[in-house]
């Protein structure tokens, strides 16, 4: 798609796609910490930063690929032929770096959230799941910023314990391995669904429903300002607010009632949102 509003950011964005086969030709050094310190600027729930990256080449890329073909034999089709495609990959990449979840969010998170303990591990490992995620996503784009291939390996998550062992890792989950290397051939990546197909915009609903409050001559905006009370005080719902205000400003001037009653209610949270930000890891 040549658009020209795509700036350096969105270019390289538009410009990723999976690579599987790499040239023979090695990977400097300097290119991989760069990956490496852009995946390590991801965000992380309440800032724990609770990944590792671990870099394989050489034989123990080499033993890498051996245990997962000699492992695809244990399943049947298609994930045996996965897996082996993975060994590929894993083999014809000069370098590999597998993400891993380091498990101390989920250890630590208790005492940052006093919720139910059952509750907390699964929304604990969610969001160092999702923390990794970003983290990993980071590690593609800065690749193919560089010029190189990268592709994320799920699959090998079938055999999670024997990975995460051969890395000598006794603790922690595994999150993706990730070959990376100069792409063998040029190729485009699959398209991707229309956005039309993938999008509900909802502004416009809540802009008519906001009109509606205002032209019911309801001066505080009654339940709908209670909603963003109770928002804030769930946590830091500050994108929440700024986009259901954006929306408010299509309602035109009757909004501004709305507007300045909302402010109120944020300011009025500051204090509380600063204690939720610290718990964040601001
Ligand atoms: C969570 C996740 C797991 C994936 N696992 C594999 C995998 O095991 N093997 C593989 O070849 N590609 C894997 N991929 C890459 C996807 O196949 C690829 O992203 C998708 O087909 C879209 O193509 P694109 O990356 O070129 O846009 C994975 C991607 C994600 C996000």
């Amino acid at each position: 798609m040549e658009d020209h509003r795509l700036n350096e950011a969105l270019k390289v964005i538009h410009g990723r796609h999976s690579v599987r086969q790499f040239q023979d030709r090695p990977v400097d050094d300097a290119l991989i910490k760069a990956i490496l310190d852009a995946a390590n600027r991801a965000p992380s729930a309440h800032n724990q930063q609770s990944w590792k990256f671990i870099v394989v080449k050489g034989d123990r890329k080499r033993q890498l690929a051996e245990l997962v073909t000699e492992q695809s034999s244990n399943f049947p089709k298609p994930s045996s032929s996965i897996l082996r495609m993975a060994a590929r990959s894993i083999m014809s990449a000069p370098v590999v770096i597998a993400v891993m979840n380091t498990g101390t969010l989920i250890a630590h998170g208790t005492e940052l959230f006093s919720i139910e303990k059952e509750k907390a591990a699964d929304f604990f490992r969610t969001m160092e799941i999702q923390s990794s995620a970003a983290a990993a996503e980071n590690l593609l784009i800065a690749a193919t910023s560089l010029g190189l291939g990268s592709v994320w390996l799920g699959v090998l998550f079938l055999i999670k314990d024997k990975v995460l062992e051969s890395f000598g890792e006794a603790r922690g989950e595994f999150m993706a391995v990730i070959p990376i290397g100069y792409p063998l051939e040029a190729r485009e990546g699959p398209k991707k669904k229309s956005l039309e197909y993938v999008v509900r915009y909802l502004s416009i609903a809540a802009a008519v429903s906001a009109a509606v409050i205002v032209l019911s001559g309801c001066g505080k905006a009654g339940s709908w300002i209670d909603e963003q009370q109770s928002a804030v005080d769930k946590g830091v719902q500050g994108r929440t607010e700024t986009v259901n205000i954006e929306a408010l400003g299509a309602v035109g001037q009757n909004s501004t009632a709305v507007r300045r009653s909302v402010d109120k209610v944020l300011n009025a949270n500051d204090a509380r949102n600063s204690e939720a930000e610290s718990i964040m890891g601001r």
